[in-house]
């Protein structure tokens, strides 16, 4: 039998219980043994609940107990779960979590303690909720110098972003519906503000490259800016708007950005829908794969945090080697990377071709007292510099 204990019993920690119990059978053959939950900790109680008796509300009672050998992190957050996630690794005990806050500030050190200790740090749940890409990264893509990785990695402004698209609707009345069915929090700035996207790219490009990336220095940009018009916009011209993440090998280094980008019908992340993620890698032996599934949610993420458990009881006092060490890998400055933009502005045409030189224009009929056009390619800085001879720029973004 192998003693587990869940901190948190919100919608990840419940989907853990959930998952436990509906695949009991199959998840104990695989495992070699039985898991069972010993403790749940949360502040609060849950009368009535058949896990009521496992609730407790002292860490301590975890972390002093022998049997335990999995803590399951699901309270999201940096603090406190990085002093208990801590304290549980170096106690022996075996820690896997859905928490890419938690993952991105400190996987490389908790990596390094539980290599030390001969246990396992395991983290699938914290990019992409369900769809396996950690292992795949770490294992199975490993004969390849990665050199893209680009994603939808947030299933709230996917979603917010389909809906404005299929539904012609403004940010705000789809941000109002994306809470009312609780994939969007009561404060929802990690997800609109690409906040959450940045952590997810930034656990992803330190896997690859095996080093430490700050997401603090990931050039991030949400979707507050986009509106109704630039939605009518991409569709004139056959495109989607998609919020990607994506991180590109140039020389011995990568550049790594979060932002909205217009997406052609060809870019395999175009048709990506819904809560849904996906996530593109290209590989200089592999070429091209992609990863499609549900990336977030209850019983998704649930999954994969029981398979963390399950590859840590398939490797109980073995350490399964990650490589990502703490010193940290310098990103090339973003304003180095080249995009085609989409601008629109109350210019006349004729200074937007003075400003830009030959550009595509973009006819919306009932769209009037502006210009919407198509720039070449160029770089960020020669964009930058350039749209600054605009007398009134509405909106740029950058287009794949
Ligand atoms: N808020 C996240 C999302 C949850 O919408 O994708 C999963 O990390």
């Amino acid at each position: 039998m192998i003693k587990i204990a869940i901190l948190g019993y919100g919608t990840i920690g419940s989907g853990v219980v959930e998952v436990l119990q509906t695949n009991k059978e199959s998840i104990a053959k695989r495992a070699g043994d039985e898991i069972e939950v010993k403790y749940i900790l949360d502040l609060r109680d849950f009368p009535g609940d058949p896990m009521e008796d496992k609730v407790v509300h002292d860490y301590d009672i975890i972390a002093n107990d022998d049997e335990i050998q999995v803590v399951v992190e699901a309270m999201g957050g940096v603090e406190p779960a990085y002093t208990f996630v801590k304290r549980a690794l170096l106690a022996g005990k075996n820690v896997t979590t859905s928490n890419k806050a938690l993952v991105a500030k400190h996987g490389a050190e908790l990596l390094a303690i539980a290599k030390e200790k001969e246990i396992n740090f395991l983290f699938e749940a914290s990019v992409g909720g369900g769809i396996p890409i950690i292992r795949p990264l770490n294992s199975s893509l490993t004969a390849d110098e990665i050199e893209e990785i680009t994603g939808i990695l947030n299933g709230t402004t996917n979603y917010m972003l389909s809906k404005m698209t299929f539904e012609g609707l403004e940010f705000d009345d789809v941000l109002k519906d994306a809470q009312s069915r609780g994939y969007a929090e009561a404060d929802p700035t990690a997800d609109i503000e690409g906040y959450d996207a940045c952590r997810k790219i930034a656990i992803l490009t330190s896997l690859v490259c095996g080093q430490q990336v700050d997401f603090e220095e990931i050039y991030t940009e949400g979707i507050t800016k986009i509106t109704a018009t630039d939605i009518k916009y991409a569709k004139a011209m056959g495109r989607v708007i998609k919020l990607l993440a994506t991180s590109k090998k140039v020389g011995d280094s990568y550049y790594a950005m979060v932002a909205p980008f217009m997406l052609s019908q060809q870019h395999p992340l175009f048709s990506v829908n819904d809560v849904f993620n996906a996530i593109f890698v290209h590989g200089n032996v592999l070429g091209d794969a992609m990863f499609y599934g549900s990336g977030a949610g209850k019983l998704p993420t649930a999954s994969a945090v029981v398979a963390d458990i399950v590859d840590i009881a398939k490797h109980l006092h073995r350490n399964i080697m990650i490589s990502w060490s703490s010193k940290k890998l310098n990103l090339i400055d973003c304003k180095k990377a080249e995009s085609r933009f989409f601008v629109r502005a109350t210019d006349s045409e004729a200074d937007v071709t003075s400003v830009f030189g030959d550009v595509e224009i973009i006819k919306v009929p009932e769209i009037t007292g502006e210009v919407g056009f198509l720039t070449g390619a160029m770089s960020e800085e020669e964009f930058e510099n350039k749209s600054a001879g605009l007398k009134n720029m509405l909106q740029r973004i950058r287009v794949e």
